[in-house]
């Protein structure tokens, strides 16, 4: 199985970036294909809502990193999609990630695909349900399986290592997934 973890916090070895190594080790372990993206390493455009990937092949119009990252999507059996909250969403590169999903409407490529959701926030769990919303409702317009979730409590860079269990949890998440 190919598990592919999208980091979109701007904090390489932030909390996002440890939590969803956590979810890729205990994937490994289970002998998955693990793979990892820096979405902040990535030049990815607005969609413009040019409607172009409702035609013919369904291809996005715009050229930018995400002719990288599609193929990477088609690929996977599981995505993990990492953020930040940050006002209670997530990072604005995740959203630009999430607005160019849009071709996967209309292909249906997505569909079956299982989907986890890694949220780091200095408030804690409570403060993320707007975003699980938003994730759930997302992937279920794309037909994928949301199958777990990590929200954790911390603020500071790094501060997951201090708190084992969430990096167990995280871990073992990716253990579980067939
Ligand atoms: C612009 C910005 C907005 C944020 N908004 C929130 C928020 O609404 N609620 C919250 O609990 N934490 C908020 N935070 C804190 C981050 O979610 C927190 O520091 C997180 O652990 C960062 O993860 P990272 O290390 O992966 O970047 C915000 C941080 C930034 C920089």
């Amino acid at each position: 199985m190919k598990i592919l973890g999208l980091v979109g916090s701007p904090r390489r070895g932030g909390n996002t970036d440890l939590l969803i190594s956590a979810v890729l080790y205990g994937a490994g372990a289970g002998n998955n294909d693990i793979d990892k993206a820096y979405l902040y390493d990535a030049d990815i455009m607005p969609c413009v809502d040019c409607r172009g990937c409702k035609k013919e092949n369904f291809q996005c119009t715009l050229k930018d990193d995400m002719k990288q990252l599609y193929p990477k999507l088609e690929e996977a059996d599981v995505i993990v999609f990492g953020t930040p909250l940050y006002w209670y969403g997530s990072t604005g590169k995740m959203k630009l990630f999430i607005d160019r999903l849009r071709p996967y409407v209309a292909s249906g490529k997505l569909k079956g695909k299982k989907a986890v959701i890694v949220v780091p926030a200095e408030e804690g769990a409570e403060a993320c349900n707007c975003l699980v919303q938003m994730f759930e409702l997302s992937f279920k317009y794309l037909g994928m399986e949301f199958v777990g979730k990590i929200l954790a409590k911390a603020g500071e860079k790094a501060e997951v290592k201090g708190h084992p269990e969430v990096l167990d949890e995280a871990f073992n998440l990716g253990k579980e997934l067939k």
